[in-house]
């Protein structure tokens, strides 16, 4: 059954170039509710540990000294159908091959530097949003 929740972080490309106000209204805009969100900084353990699912691709050292090059923006979003709204709003992974109007479209410059994280499905939602967030974060 789909749950109401969905995690995000804006990464460090988007904290660095000044968008996390322009990227929260267009989440407040689709109509999410803020239940949790936070500045923070990954550590080399926390983004190995965050994306362990993608340890084995060629891509996987490149993505962590990204994520850990600068603070992020984390965040738990509530909606009906928040996941797979969400990833419709941030548009596909690849900001080239994003729709007009997406937050990777508006604000992400390659594959790597993509401007927002979704996660991919409800239990990986929960999984998510517990590594960044306890229980008395979330509202
Ligand atoms: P996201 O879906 O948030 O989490 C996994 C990330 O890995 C993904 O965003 C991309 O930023 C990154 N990624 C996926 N594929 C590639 C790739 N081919 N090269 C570099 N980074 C990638």
């Amino acid at each position: 059954m789909a749950t109401n929740r969905t995690f995000t972080m804006l990464k460090p490309d988007s904290v660095e170039k000044g968008y996390i106000g322009a990227i929260l209204e267009k989440i407040n805009a689709a109509g999410f509710r803020i239940a949790a969100i936070k500045m923070t900084q990954m550590t080399d353990a926390d983004a190995r540990a965050f994306y362990a699912v993608h340890s084995a691709r060629p891509f996987f050292g490149e993505l962590v000294e990204f994520m850990t090059s600068g603070p992020i923006v984390a965040a738990i979003l509530e909606k009906e159908n928040a996941v797979e709204d969400f990833r419709v709003l941030i548009g596909a992974t690849n900001p080239a091959d994003a729709a007009e109007g997406t937050i990777r479209k508006l604000y992400a410059s390659s594959m790597g530097e993509n401007a927002v994280h979704g996660s991919d499905s409800d239990e990986n939602a929960a999984i998510e949003g517990a590594f960044h967030f306890s229980g008395r974060e979330i509202f």
